[in-house]
């Protein structure tokens, strides 16, 4: 109907024209006006009316219009029935006065409707009305999309269902806070969308859904799943490192929903006795140390994340250090310090020696030896992170010395002479021996004993040995003394006599040169014959007025006693040093007897 459409467009002009008309007072035009209110709001099932009036002129044609569409054509007053489409005419139902009435209308008459009515001679008049339609809201649920909210992930969204229901207005409350759209949240017709959720946003959510006719709130708890956050690593007690047999814990904790889960691992193994992620480490051992890697795990999210500490669990070496000092080809210092074992191991410098240098367990320093360094005391610093400890070593050029002769025999019979040259150093010195005809080296006729000090001669012949005048040589880096050696044939010196209390024993002894040559001695004695046999010596009967040996003494013998003598009679005695064959000297002649006590050695 391009008329009525037409109409519909110009419905606005021709009511405004109309009312002018009105208002100036014209007469017999066709007035519609309504007789209730334009906007109508009704319930699903109810009966209502959009109530018009009219006047100016009897039995128009009335129009409504549902939106474009006319739904109901009827000329007022006509025994004609309104033309009413088939399926409408159990719910519309036009007055006698042009009123459009719903009977158990249903939802799909919410329109805007617009009554039109004409009388051919008058004109027209046009009137809108709005109509809307409600349902009661029934089971409204909320579900989530996803299930849970992850922090991180782009949006959460919240959306209602409901069983039935029209909704005029929807609101959405976070914990009884409104919620306004925003750069975080975003409403859409059935849903709240949150934009990057965080933990938050964990909460209460509600929905208030409302129309004229009902409203209705749902609430909906959100968790929201997060972490583990970075994991945080603590020792108890917070120290740079443990000593071996501590106790300590270490915790690893990280923030996450659910609670993450914490596993401890270390040098590859997991370890099971923890609780809470609390590890208890009791008296440590120093292979407990290392790398102790924390593992925290979201059950839900299945997000891991990893953290590790280094433990150290230190042990002093055991003892103390120990200095020495050496000789690199004679010449040049070799300072040590050992101090093995430990853990870590210890530091060893010698810093009077040298600030840059160090090395661990055993350590050793070489410098070319200087006056310096000579009675200098040098320290060797031992440096572990548990203890500092320390030790020192002074470093010296051979002191003066005395040099020593023992003569023994040796399996053919043949005297052996043994000359000594100790001297203290530090290094210890080696020895070099000469002879007036150059130097002497280990052979037949000279053997040197291999710490060098000790120079040892095989001859029958005591004169054979008189001949050469010796010289050692003791040496280190720090310097060398010498000692020259004359060989004395056998010799005695400070022979003494102790008569005892009744003069019945007597004790003699002496001492030798020290560099003279004696395989033994022969005690000799003068005056009557000794009483008892009870001795240990040859006694040679011999006539009163000569010398007759008593006993014969190894050339180790420095004293002797001579026992049976008669405290009355007066005895003489001497002793002669031998070197096999070869007699020496005697010794002074020792007079005991009445008159005699106060006789000196001298006294012959
Ligand atoms: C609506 O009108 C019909 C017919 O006049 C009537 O049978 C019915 O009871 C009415 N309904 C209500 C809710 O008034
Ligand atoms: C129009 O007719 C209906 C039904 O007869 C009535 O309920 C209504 O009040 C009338 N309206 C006017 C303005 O007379
Ligand atoms: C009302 O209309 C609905 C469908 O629109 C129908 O199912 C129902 O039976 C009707 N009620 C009455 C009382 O006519
Ligand atoms: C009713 O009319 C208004 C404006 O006049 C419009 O905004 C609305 O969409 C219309 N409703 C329907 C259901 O056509
Ligand atoms: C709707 O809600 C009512 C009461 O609130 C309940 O009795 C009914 O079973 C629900 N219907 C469905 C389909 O859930
Ligand atoms: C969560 O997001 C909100 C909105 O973007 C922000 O204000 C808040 O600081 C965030 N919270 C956390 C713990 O990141
Ligand atoms: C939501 O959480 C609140 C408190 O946190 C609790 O009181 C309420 O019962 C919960 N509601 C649901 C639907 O689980
Ligand atoms: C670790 O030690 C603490 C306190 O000594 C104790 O409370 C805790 O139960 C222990 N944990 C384990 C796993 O043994
Ligand atoms: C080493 O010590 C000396 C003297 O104590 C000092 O002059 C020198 O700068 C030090 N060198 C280093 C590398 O520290
Ligand atoms: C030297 O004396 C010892 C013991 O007194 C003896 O065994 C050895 O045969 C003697 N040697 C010579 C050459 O007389
Ligand atoms: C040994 O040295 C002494 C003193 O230096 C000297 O009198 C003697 O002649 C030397 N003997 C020999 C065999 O050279
Ligand atoms: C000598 O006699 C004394 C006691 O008169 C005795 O103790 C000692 O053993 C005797 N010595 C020898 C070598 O017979």
């Amino acid at each position: 109907m391009p008329l009525l459409d037409e109409l519909g467009r110009l419905s606005g002009v021709f009511l405004a024209v109309l009312l002018r008309f009105t208002f100036q007072g014209a007469h017999c035009e066709l007035v519609v006006s309504p007789a209730g209110p334009t906007q109508v709001n009704a319930i699903v099932g109810s009966n209502l009316t959009l109530a018009v009036s009219f006047s100016g002129a009897p039995d128009p044609v009335v129009i409504w219009l549902m939106g474009d569409l006319p739904v109901v054509t009827w000329t007022i007053g006509s025994s004609v029935p309104p033309d009413i489409p088939e399926n409408m005419r159990k719910v519309l139902k036009v007055e006698q006065n042009g009123s459009l009435t719903f009977v158990n209308v249903s939802l799909g008459f919410a329109s805007n409707y617009t009554v039109k009515m004409t009388k051919s001679g008058v004109g027209n008049a046009v009137l809108s009305f709005t109509l809307k339609v409600f349902e009661n809201i029934q089971n409204v649920t909320l579900s989530t999309q996803p299930d849970f909210a992850k922090e991180g992930t782009d949006l959460f969204i919240l959306q209602y269902s409901m069983l039935q229901g029209v909704v005029e207005h929807q609101m959405w409350f976070f914990n009884d806070i409104p919620i306004k759209t925003n750069s975080h949240y975003l409403m859409e017709p059935r849903s709240l969308v949150i934009l990057r959720p965080n933990r938050s946003d964990a909460g209460q959510y509600t929905v208030l859904l409302t129309n004229p006719f009902s409203s209705v709130t749902t609430h909906i708890n959100v968790t929201v799943l997060y972490g583990p956050d970075e994991p945080v690593l603590e020792a108890h007690p917070a120290q740079p490192f443990y000593v071996a047999e501590d106790s300590l814990s270490l915790s690893c904790h990280a923030e996450g929903f659910p609670q993450p889960t914490v596993q401890w691992d270390f040098g590859g193994q997991m370890l099971s006795d923890t609780h809470k992620g609390v590890l208890n480490l009791t008296n440590v051992r120093t292979s407990q140390g290392g790398i102790y890697t924390c593992t925290v795990l979201n059950e839900k999210t299945k997000e891991k994340r990893q953290k590790s500490t280094n433990l150290n669990v230190y042990e002093t070496p055991s003892g103390n250090p120990m200095c020495s000092v050496g000789s690199v080809s004679n010449v040049n210092l070799q300072y040590h310090c050992q101090w093995p074992g430990g853990t870590p191991q210890a530091m060893l410098s010698f810093p009077e020696l040298s600030n840059t240098s160090s090395g661990t367990g055993n350590f050793s320093l070489t410098v070319p030896a200087s006056d310096n360094l000579n009675r200098q005391t040098v320290t060797c610093l031992a440096d572990h992170p548990v203890e500092q400890k320390n030790c020192s070593i002074t470093a010296s050029s051979p002191a003066q010395f005395l040099s020593a002769v023992r003569t023994t025999h040796d399996s053919e019979g043949k005297i052996v002479v043994t000359i000594y040259c100790v001297s203290d150093a530090s290094p210890k010195a080696v020895v070099s021996w000469s002879r007036d005809s150059g130097a002497i080296t280990s052979g037949t006729a000279y053997q040197i004993s291999s710490d060098t000090t000790q120079l040892m001669m095989v001859d029958y012949n005591v004169s054979n040995f008189l001949l050469q005048n010796y010289t050692c040589t003791c040496r280190n880096p720090l310097g060398s003394q010498s000692r020259e050696i004359q060989l004395q044939g056998p010799s005695v010196s400070n022979s003494i006599l102790f008569p005892n209390q009744d003069g019945t024993v007597v004790t003699l002894t002496w001492e030798i040169p020290p560099t003279s040559i004696v395989t033994g001695f022969d005690i000799q004695m003068k005056g009557p014959d000794l009483l008892s046999t009870n001795h240990t010596g040859i006694q040679t009967r011999g006539s009163s007025d000569g010398y007759r040996t008593i006993q014969q003494k190894p050339g180790s013998a420095r004293s002797t006693d001579i026992f049976g003598l008669e405290p009355k009679l007066t005895y003489q005695f001497r002793v002669i040093p031998r070197a096999n064959m070869t007699e020496g000297v005697p010794s002074v002649v020792h007079i005991v007897g009445p008159g005699m006590e106060n006789c000196s050695t001298e006294c012959v």
